[in-house]
Parts: structure tokens; C-alpha cells; sequence
């Protein structure tokens, strides 16, 4: 059971700015250097979503994704009730789009709070689509939010995904493999539940020193490659879009002391994600595969 005082305290202790008295070492080089424990990062990840999600469950916050938008706008047609997340949708439906999924069995890793789960089903309609995620809270947010017929959400790690061999026709994952201590065991265990000639569809980001790895990873995978893109520039757009309704957020549900770690999870304008991202220090990406 995970203890939400305990969870706010290592929090509190993360997000402190006066973790050392060397004005070089700033929370960010430590975090850096935390994260680039595998076990570590996978402990921070675990920590800080429930977190958040008790945070901002009460605003019903959807989507945990930085957005995408092209130029020229694609003319997505929209419920009026999913307008306010189009740009969230947008990095969702480039992503989902890339494969036909009517009649499908997906499944997708990392669902955060299952907006995007929502708006594949609704549209795309796939026979049936499973969300999964490491968070119990945002698995409880979405079995409370989301009631779609065929869709259906279960807890667990996508590193070690609780589904037989040749499962589903479908893998979806948007913005989340950054978080896996152990990303090309996730690839393994995508190409183990998809079915032979089924898509994997994927979008994500890496900081340039962890790019080589990234690559040598999906080199690796026994899944071939159908498509890949630069959308950085999407992803700036989209970030620009919701950035008003980021910084409220961030204002009215976190405390002072994470708001500036809040910023950057967010992809606000300025903060350092947004400008890495703007000066090519960080690379975001989106693939299709297909197993062979
Ligand atoms: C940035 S959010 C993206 C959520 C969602 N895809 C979206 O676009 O709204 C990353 C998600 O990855 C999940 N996550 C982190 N580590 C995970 C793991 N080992 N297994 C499954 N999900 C994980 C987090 O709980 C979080 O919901």
C-alpha cells in the first residue's frame, strides 16, 4: 500500500531547492544524477504519480502528455466535452493513427489517466482496449471516470506486462518510456503480446546523452521499423497551447516548493524541458512497428 504522507515527504525532499549549499549542485543536477539510477528512477516514478494524481484528480485532469500540434492544424473533428484537451488528443491521434485499429485488440502501456484510452475507443473503435499504468491512483481515476463500452483498465509494470504471448493486435504508448529503468526489456516484452503483424505506436522523448541508448535499444528489438518522425516542433506548439492552463494548474495544486519541478514536468514556456527541447537538447520522436 503506498503511504501518501510518506510519498509527500520524499517529494518535498526531491523538490527542495536547498537540498546543498553548492550553488553548482541545484536540484536538478541531483535529480539527474538520481535518475540515472535505473531502480532510483523507477522509485521517483512510483512516488511522484500517485502523488499528482491525488493532486489534480479533482480538476479531472486526463491527459499527462506535453501536446502536439502541426501547421497547417489538422481539422480534428471534436466532441465538445474533449475541445478544452484537443491538444493532448492531437499527440494521441498522430500517434494512434499511424495503424488501423477498428476491430483491434489494443492495448496500451502507461495510460496515465486514461483520457487518450477514452478517445482512441470513442473514434477509433477497437473491439476491445485495455489501459495499463504503474499507478494505482490513476487506475482507480480511470475505472471511476472513464465508462466506455470496451474499455477496461488494469495496475501494472511495462516492464513486465501481466498478458500471455500473441495477445493483442495493438500497443500503444505515448510520453512514458523515459520512466522505464529498463526500456529494452519494455520492447521485449511489446514484441512478446503483439500478435505477428501487429503495430506497436509509439511516441517519446530522450536528453541527447541518453539518445545513443535509446537507439541501440529499438536497433535491437525484434520489431521492424515502418515509420519514425522528428516532432519536436509539434511538441513545442502543443506545449504553447496549454501553457496557461499548465501554469493555473500548477499554481492552484502544487505547493510553492514543486512548482518550479511542476514547470518542467509540464513543459511550461521556459522552463527546462521547453527550452531543451527548443535548443535540440532533447529529442522528441514517434515510431510505428510492426512485428514481423
Ligand atoms: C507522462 S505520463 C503519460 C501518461 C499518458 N500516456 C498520457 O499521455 O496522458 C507517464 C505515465 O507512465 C506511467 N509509468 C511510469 N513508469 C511505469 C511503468 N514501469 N509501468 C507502467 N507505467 C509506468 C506513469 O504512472 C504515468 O502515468
Amino acid at each position: 500500500m503506498i503511504d501518501a504522507g510518506r510519498n509527500a515527504r520524499i517529494i518535498f525532499f526531491i523538490g527542495r531547492r536547498s537540498v546543498s549549499s553548492d550553488p553548482n549542485i541545484t536540484m536538478t543536477t541531483i535529480l539527474d544524477r538520481l535518475f540515472s539510477i535505473g531502480p532510483v528512477r523507477k522509485t521517483i516514478w512510483r512516488l511522484w504519480y500517485p502523488f499528482l494524481t491525488r493532486r489534480i484528480r479533482s480538476e479531472g485532469v486526463l491527459f499527462l502528455n506535453y501536446a502536439f500540434q502541426t501547421e497547417p492544424s489538422v481539422d480534428l473533428q471534436l466532441l465538445p466535452e474533449d475541445e478544452p484537451n484537443r491538444a493532448c488528443i492531437q499527440l494521441y491521434h498522430h500517434v494512434a493513427s499511424q495503424a488501423e485499429l477498428l476491430g483491434k485488440q489494443v492495448l496500451e502501456v502507461s495510460c496515465g489517466h486514461g483520457g487518450g484510452a477514452s478517445w482512441i475507443t470513442r473514434t477509433m473503435q477497437p473491439a476491445s482496449y485495455t489501459g495499463l499504468d504503474l499507478n494505482p491512483a490513476g487506475i482507480q481515476f480511470c475505472q471511476r471516470h472513464h465508462h466506455v463500452p470496451g474499455l477496461t483498465f488494469k495496475q501494472g509494470d511495462a516492464q513486465n506486462l501481466p498478458f500471455p504471448d500473441q495477445s493483442f493486435d495493438a500497443v500503444i504508448n505515448v510520453e512514458a518510456s523515459h520512466c522505464y529503468p529498463d526500456f529494452p526489456g519494455f520492447l521485449s516484452e511489446v514484441a512478446r503480446v503483439l500478435r505477428p503483424g501487429g503495430y506497436f505506436l509509439y511516441a517519446d522523448f530522450r536528453f541527447r546523452q541518453s539518445i545513443p541508448g535509446w537507439e541501440s535499444a529499438i536497433n535491437a528489438a525484434p520489431l521492424k521499423v515502418v515509420r519514425t518522425r522528428d516532432i519536436g516542433n509539434e511538441v513545442l506548439r502543443g506545449m504553447d497551447l496549454n501553457a496557461q492552463r499548465s501554469r493555473n494548474l500548477i499554481r492552484e495544486r502544487l505547493p510553492g516548493f514543486l512548482q518550479s519541478l511542476g514547470n518542467d514536468f509540464a513543459g511550461v514556456p521556459g522552463s527546462r524541458i521547453y527550452s531543451a527541447l527548443q535548443t535540440g537538447e532533447l529529442s522528441y520522436r514517434s515510431w510505428c512497428f510492426q512485428k514481423s
